[in-house]
């Protein structure tokens, strides 16, 4: 099967149709880490069905647990929190997964064997150094490439020793591997964190794991202690707002739309993407709002909207919107005037720069733009009508670009010729299928 995808038309109007996208990949990954730690059998259902969860799972398996994957569930036989087997020269392959490679650090911090951890292109560029240092502090052992990348070896402590850290990025997986570690330490540790997605916290809180937070201005105060001792738990992993964003900004830009996303994790610390879409004049309705194990889930309503306005985005919205910005430049593009977003160098340090591709797109389309290393203003076209060829090859292969494009073929026009089609199955599988659904 050819991995370049072809677009030659835009997608016709649809309306009062009612979707189902894959489950959450950030609660996906913290299940099954947390679930390989608990005592006995824990199950879950809507688990995504990604690489990214796939090399989660791959990982709990080397270090001795045991997981049945099945089509409708998953189920990991935990050992308890000492429950890893430790055996020599193990390797995990995190592959593309950020969230993994980083957030197993934390649960590695007392190996009694050198721990090896690869990726693959995308993931061996990435900082590694930014979770290795808070870590190294508790008393762990850490030799990386170039001393900042990977592959990477780990060597816990026994005698780990409690930090404070100061996570000033926005980084949740900084955070929640340090959360982790702490879990793992006698003593108290404290972490300073600047907002971002709280799902550790929220799933350690409902596990009654020992950890304490107050929310300051502009930042959380979390406190760890040791935990001795983690229940078994079951789960049903709500739909992930980050892929239901490429179908509410497809509602956005197509006209005379509307659409309906089932069951979709709200959580404040995820929904910036609304927040920002709703300001530029979108109409957003959260329906069926419910609270499921410390998260808020809901059914999402979307209705397009004739006249999109520009916005200077806060930047208070950002890490709630960090996965999201690909689509919402694409909104921007569309809008009558002059948008603006700052403060965005982290984005360049995702699976590929995609502040960097976000301009490259847009002048690929003809939109006008203009762009530093942390921001980027982009002067709107509501009557854009795109004539020309356009081809999509980053050679990262992120699964974000090849979705955006995807996204902005079907709804501006022009002959797209968007590459790496199977990166989809990193976080979304089901993405083609869906928008097959919908075009019925
Ligand atoms: C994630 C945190 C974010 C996000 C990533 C998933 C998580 O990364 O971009 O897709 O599950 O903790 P950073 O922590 O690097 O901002």
């Amino acid at each position: 099967m050819s991995n370049i995808f072809v677009i030659k038309r835009k997608i016709n109007s649809f309306y009062n149709k009612t979707i189902s996208v894959s489950g959450d990949k950030s609660l996906s990954i913290r299940w099954v880490l947390l679930a390989s730690l608990a005592n006995g059998k824990s199950k879950s259902f809507n688990l995504l069905n990604s690489d990214d969860v796939k090399a989660s799972i791959e990982a709990v398996k080397k270090l001795g647990i045991r997981v049945r994957l099945k089509k409708k569930f998953c189920e990991i036989y935990g050992k308890g929190l000492d429950g890893y087997k430790y055996k020599k020269n193990i390797v995990i392959n995190a592959k593309n997964s950020g969230t993994l490679g980083r957030l197993i650090l934390g649960l590695l911090v007392n190996s009694r064997e050198k721990i090896r951890i690869i990726g693959d292109k995308s993931l061996s560029k990435r900082d590694f150094k930014r979770v290795a240092d808070p870590l190294r502090k508790f008393g762990v052992k850490f030799k990386l490439k170039n001393n900042k990348n990977l592959p990477l070896t780990i060597l816990g402590n026994e005698n780990l020793k409690p930090i404070r850290y100061n996570e000033n990025r926005g980084s949740a997986q900084c955070k929640s591997s340090v959360i982790f570690a702490g879990l793992r330490t006698e003593g108290t540790t404290i972490v300073k964190a600047k907002k971002s997605r709280n799902h550790t916290e929220l799933l350690c809180k409902y596990l009654k794991l020992p950890i304490r937070l107050s929310k300051k201005r502009g930042h959380d105060l979390i406190k760890i202690k040791k935990a001795k001792k983690l229940k078994s738990f079951n789960y049903n992993i709500p739909s992930d707002i980050s892929s239901a964003a490429f179908f509410i900004v497809l509602v956005c830009l197509t006209e005379n739309s509307n659409l309906t996303i089932k069951n979709v994790n709200i959580n404040e610390t995820r929904i910036g993407i609304i927040i920002i879409l709703k300001k530029m004049g979108v109409e957003i309705i959260f329906k069926n709002k419910k609270l499921y194990r410390g998260e808020y889930t809901a059914d999402i309503f979307v209705k397009s909207s004739k006249n999109i306005k520009p916005i200077n985005c806060p930047t208070k919205l950002n890490s709630s919107s960090i996965d999201e910005f690909l689509l919402i430049f694409l909104v921007a593009a569309k809008a009558k005037g002059v948008s603006f977003f700052k403060n965005l160098g982290e984005l360049d340090k995702k699976e590929s720069p995609r502040l960097k591709w976000g301009a490259k797109i847009l002048n690929l389309m003809g939109i006008k733009n203009e762009i530093t290393s942390s921001s980027i203003k982009i002067f709107g076209n509501p009557d854009i009508n795109i004539k020309k060829k356009i081809v999509i090859k980053n050679y990262l292969k992120d699964h974000r670009i090849f979705m955006s494009s995807t996204i902005a073929a079907l709804t501006f026009g022009g002959e797209w010729h968007i590459h790496d089609k199977h990166s989809i199955n990193t976080s979304f599988p089901n993405f083609l299928k869906i928008l097959k659904e919908i075009q019925k």
